[in-house]
């Protein structure tokens, strides 16, 4: 079997990658080791920046995301028991954030995928790159009990944190990393959501974060040891912590609801370097992956897609390899400006297990200042929304 581009991972970075390159012309097999169902239904983060959404609309997939998504013109900052506002779109020249599930974003590129016609396998197993130095890599994978050897131009690696592209890399490569403290413990809940606006609040008891996915959905976080047992939290514990660490003096608290998952999740920060070795080129999660603070993944694997995207194109159209020879350091610079603005984020607004009181106040400090700059707070804002990049594939 030969295609153009082995795509490995059918998460968000796969399936952009796959449609990009369909628009293109270009031929996929896109493999993924998951079920359909385990892909739609894991629960993630749900924030698009400006950007991403406009990817979308111009792929063509946009469609559903301005129906039932929620675009935000602002974000709230809560410390010191007070609301902060930051008038995202009024400090960025109109841009926002649009809030919709990743597992929407994954279902509206499923169903264009299945529309193209273009091969998608689930469930595969034993995958392996092979020749990834030669002009013809391979990747080999059994399907329904069938050994497989997929002959490629190019293979991108879009498997994720725990896939096996990376490894793949070779020994040439150099990670960067950083373990936090603290993970998350997370709930969907069935409440409306009781603010327009998603707040991150700073409080004594630690980070909390509320966020929703609908009209009737509210999404939570609060921060919890990286360890954390989630059987060791009962509703009632989760909703009694939740509602300590977010009501504000003026009486603004999540709507409680019952509860309809709930789960913890450890943080780091991660980036590989470079990208790509001979034609593997990794994009996404497999590359790198930010705390969720910033809410930055899923749009670093859509800018990292973009280019990737845009640098095969480019090959298939003029022979030229230029955009394929930089397309590590293209993606590896805004990769490196968000996990700057993701270990911000996360290290102002979280409680650390060392930390001293002068570290409390320097927080305090921090956040004090950026709601009263009108200069700080402009650079929150532009990071948030995400920073300026034309939509170009
Ligand atoms: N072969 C095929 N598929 C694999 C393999 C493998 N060996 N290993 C992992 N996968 C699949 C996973 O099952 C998953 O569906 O690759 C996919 C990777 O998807 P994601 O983990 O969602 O990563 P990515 O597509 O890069 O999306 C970026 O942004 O918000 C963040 O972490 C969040 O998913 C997120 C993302
Ligand atoms: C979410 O809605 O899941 C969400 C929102 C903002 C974040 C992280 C997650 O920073």
């Amino acid at each position: 079997m030969n295609t153009q581009v082995g795509i490995i991972g059918a998460g968000p970075a796969g399936l952009l990658l796959g449609h990009l390159l369909h628009l293109k012309g270009i031929d996929s097999v896109i493999l993924e080791t998951r079920n359909k169902e385990y892909v739609i239904d894991r629960v993630r983060a749900g924030v698009l920046e400006q950007f991403t959404a406009d990817l979308m609309t111009q792929m063509g997939v946009g469609e559903r995301l301005h129906r039932e998504g929620m675009r935000h013109d602002g974000v709230y900052l809560s410390f010191g028991g007070k609301r902060h506002h930051v008038p995202l779109s009024e400090l960025t020249g109109g841009k926002a954030i649009y809030v919709y599930g990743q597992n929407e974003v994954v279902k509206d590129l499923m169903q264009a995928r299945l529309a193209t016609r273009r091969p998608l396998h689930y469930e595969v197993s034993n995958v392996s790159v092979i020749g990834i130095d030669s002009t013809k890599p391979k990747i080999r994978y059994q399907h329904n009990g069938v050994d497989h050897e997929l002959t490629c131009d190019f293979i991108a690696g879009c498997d994720g944190f725990h896939g096996i592209c990376r490894p793949a890399l070779g020994d040439a490569v150099k990670f960067y990393d950083r373990t936090y403290p603290f993970g998350w413990l997370g709930i969907l809940a069935e409440a409306p959501p009781s603010s327009e606006s998603l707040v991150y609040t700073y409080s004594e008891r630690g980070f909390a974060l509320f966020s929703m996915r609908s009209q009737k959905i509210t999404r939570l976080y609060f921060q919890v040891p990286p360890d954390e047992d989630i059987r060791k939290w009962s509703d009632d514990a989760i909703w009694e912590e939740m509602l300590k660490r977010m009501t504000s003096c003026d009486g603004w608290k999540p709507n409680v609801g019952s509860i309809l998952n709930k789960n913890v999740t450890a943080m780091r920060s991660f980036v590989v370097e470079p990208m790509s070795s001979g034609r593997l080129y990794l994009a996404g999660d497999a590359a790198h992956i930010v705390p969720p603070t910033g809410a930055k993944g899923l749009n670093l694997a859509a800018s990292d897609v973009m280019h990737l995207g845009r640098a095969i194109s480019a090959f298939y159209c003029t022979g030229k390899t230029d955009l394929l020879e930089t397309y590590s350091a293209t993606a590896l610079k805004r990769v490196w400006r968000s996990q700057r603005f993701s270990w911000w984020m996360t290290q102002t607004l979280h409680r650390f297990p060392d930390e001293n009181p002068f570290d409390y106040k320097r927080q305090l400090a921090d956040l004090d200042y950026i709601t009263s700059s009108t200069a700080a707070l402009t650079s929150l804002a532009e990071n948030y929304v995400g920073l300026p990049m034309d939509v170009a594939f």
